[in-house]
């Protein structure tokens, strides 16, 4: 067994949580803390009800906690003791000042490497877990060495590739792990200590090493080309909706080319989540900052279509239900940004419920994990609905049911109950195409998914 190491992190949240507790939970000699700002989400962490919606996650937690996982708001105590610590709080895009909207935002960053050069007491490895812009990890670094001479700072990057609802799996078994380190002596141990750790649970051919620059350009790169996939088969959904193809032959036709692979085909009504947006917007600043505009220009489309997309889709439900939606009442099945998390960041049904909300709909928002978030994302932006637990009592009297989230219990229930409940004609606007459309509108829908014509008693 190795040296027992005390391993820190920063930021409990999405990628924090799940990540120590996996690392604890294979690396049983080393001591993992977790520390966040938020003294009620590290209560959270502690008790039965974890601050975050992941199948699976709370057996993995539960296996360590107060054995060699602990969770603590004591973030000063927690560095001086630390060998190596993982930094990931958030790094939302800038909303202010020079790269708005396109920067990220730096400042939580900035004031964790400075609380780390407040604190230190001995060398210490920080690994840089957040996304964040390329060459980041160098200019952290100068904060770093600048301050505290005796003491060494070596940071690596090590982002993170999971995904939510998912997380426990791609943690467990993912299908690579990146580190990337400087090029010199302590670099290299930094990113070899780093690579111990995960060669706990991860072959080690899994295990890849690369520059520092590299590991940092390869997740913006990665989370954009996936967001591109999508971007790609949701721009056909519109050609499909105009012509007779349909977006599932025609994904599932270009998917059995091994060169492009059957899975990210599912044209949807926009992709959402914390990071997609967020890394393309961040790349394309990047690219403007170096003079790439031509490159810039080229990803911004990624984000652009999916801003059309979810445009799109509401402009198909209010052409759909007469030109006019004022006062009508709308179940919306589904707010979370993908099924099987409670998280509601940059979910596409936010920006569909603001549209709805100004054409004057009535809303009525249903979610089994997101309802909380849900509700705070809508009043942030002002916008009237009622939220409702049970997705059968949303659709009651409704003209119209809009499935945002594909949530595998949206498949299983009574249509035939809740179209009887509904205000006719009743209209069903599948933003995830996973429910059975042929049988809906058999039941009586007028059934709207997306990239494939209508089935209407209209
Ligand atoms: C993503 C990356 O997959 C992950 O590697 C990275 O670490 C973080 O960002 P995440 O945002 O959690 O993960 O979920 P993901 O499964 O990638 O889905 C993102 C969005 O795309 C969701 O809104 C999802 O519904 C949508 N999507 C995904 C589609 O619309 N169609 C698809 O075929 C796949
Ligand atoms: P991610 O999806 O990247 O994990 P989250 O927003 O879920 O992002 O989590 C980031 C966490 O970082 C939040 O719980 C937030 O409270 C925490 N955080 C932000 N700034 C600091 C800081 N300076 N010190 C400690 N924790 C912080």
């Amino acid at each position: 067994m190795s040296k027992s190491l005390s391993i820190l992190c920063i930021g409990a949240g999405y990628v924090g949580g799940p990540t120590m507790a996996m690392i604890a939970r294979h690396c049983p000699e080393h001591r993992v803390t977790v520390v966040d700002i938020d003294a009620a989400r590290i209560r959270a962490w502690q008790s039965d009800v974890l601050p975050i919606y992941e199948p699976g996650l709370k057996e993995v937690v539960q296996a360590s906690l107060g054995r060699n996982l602990f969770f603590s708001t004591d973030i000063a105590g927690g560095i001086a003791q630390a060998d190596i610590i993982f930094v990931s709080v958030s790094t939302p895009t800038k909303l202010f000042g020079e790269g708005a909207g396109r920067a990220a935002d730096l400042q939580y960053w900035e004031r964790t490497a400075r609380e780390i050069l407040t604190h230190a007491t001995k060398d210490v490895v920080v690994v840089e877990k957040s996304t964040l812009p390329v060459r980041t990890a160098e200019a952290m670094e100068r904060i770093l060495r600048a301050g505290r001479p005796g003491i060494h700072f070596e940071v690596v990057s090590n982002p993170e590739f999971l995904a939510e609802g998912t997380a426990v799996h791609d943690l467990l078994s993912p299908d690579r792990v990146l580190i990337g380190g400087h090029d010199t002596a302590a670099g290299r141990q930094a990113v070899a200590a780093i690579a111990d750790l995960y060669a706990h649970w991860v072959p080690r051919d899994r295990i890849l090493t690369t520059s520092l620059w590299s590991s940092e350009l390869s997740k913006l790169a990665a989370n954009a080309f996936l967001a591109q996939r999508i971007s790609s088969i949701n721009s056909l959904s519109a050609l499909c909706e105009r012509t007779e193809a349909d977006i599932t032959e025609v994904a599932r036709a270009i998917g059995m080319d091994r060169r492009i692979g059957p899975r990210f085909l599912n044209a949807s009504v926009g992709f959402g989540g914390s990071c997609f947006r967020k890394d393309i917007l961040n790349l394309v600043y990047l690219c403007e900052h170096y003079g790439l505009h031509e490159v810039a220009a080229y990803w911004e489309q990624v984000v652009r279509m999916n801003d059309y997309q979810e445009d799109r889709f509401v402009h198909r439900m209010i052409t759909a239900m007469f030109n006019t939606i004022a006062g009508k009442r709308i179940a919306v099945f589904g707010f979370a940004f993908k099924a099987d998390t409670g998280d509601t960041r940059e979910s596409p049904a936010i920006r569909v419920c603001e549209r709805l909300a100004q054409e004057r709909a009535q809303l009525v928002v249903t979610d089994p994990q997101a309802l909380d978030n849900a509700r705070q994302e809508l009043a942030a932006r002002q916008v009237p609905a009622e939220f409702e637990a049970d997705p059968c009592e949303a659709a009651r009297g409704a003209h119209a049911i809009a499935v945002l989230t594909e949530w595998a219990e949206y498949e299983k229930l009574d249509y035939r109950r809740i179209f009887a409940d509904m205000t006719k004609p009743a209209f069903l606007f599948d933003g995830r195409n996973r429910l059975n459309h042929p049988e809906l509108h058999a039941i009586g829908f007028n059934v709207y998914p997306i990239g494939k014509p209508p089935l209407t008693h209209l």
